[in-house]
């Protein structure tokens, strides 16, 4: 049983339970096709923390984790477009088999920058897997592998996801009042 959701949300649209059945579904598809091979998972800071630590438990190979951080603009939405690398990963991905791990993509311009980056550091592969995918709002078309749920055009916090730093704990995914 998930927790109710506190007062600010609208409703719930994941529950844990829910976003758990995926990620182990997920994590076994990834096991299945990556066996064998030297795979990482990279996290944008902060979002994505709470879905990666989950996916990796869910992931039966052997694999590194890494981390890089961009500049966001606005306390909601982050100005379309507008991004930069504010921490980079600590070691190189030469030849590695790399999972770029989102919470959510939305207009895509984030992810884009961020494969056009790492494509340019030479990983063997390069793929993306995202918590959520808010397909109606895309600028840019892009390949996603992997994504637990794909959803409707309201903001949404938990799992990670924040609305002004907050509510990244919760363990469902919520819909905010407007
Ligand atoms: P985009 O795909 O470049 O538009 O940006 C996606 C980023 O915007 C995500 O990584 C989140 O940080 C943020 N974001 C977009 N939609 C939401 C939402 O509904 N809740 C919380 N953060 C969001
Ligand atoms: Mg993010």
């Amino acid at each position: 049983m998930s927790a109710p959701a506190p007062p600010q949300m609208e409703r719930v649209l994941f529950t844990a339970e829910q976003v758990e059945g995926r990620i182990r579904e997920i994590g076994a598809e990834i096991s299945a096709r990556f066996a064998g091979r030297d795979l990482k998972l990279i996290g944008v800071l902060k979002g994505s923390v709470y879905f990666l630590t989950a996916l990796s438990r869910a992931i039966e190979i052997a694999h590194k984790i890494d981390f890089l951080a961009i500049s966001s603009f606005g306390a909601q939405r982050p100005s379309p477009g507008v991004v930069r690398i504010a921490k980079d990963l600590d070691e190189p991905i030469e030849g590695e088999d790399v999972l770029l791990v989102e919470d959510i993509v939305d207009t895509g311009l984030t992810v884009r920058y961020l494969l056009q980056t790492l494509a340019g550091r030479a990983p063997n592969s390069l793929a993306v897997c995202t918590m959520l995918d808010r397909t109606s709002r895309r600028l840019v078309p892009l390949p996603i592998e992997y994504r637990c749920f794909e959803i409707p055009d309201h903001f949404v916090v938990g799992c990670g996801l924040d609305y002004k730093q907050r509510f990244r704990n919760l363990p469902h995914i919520a819909v905010m009042k407007p």
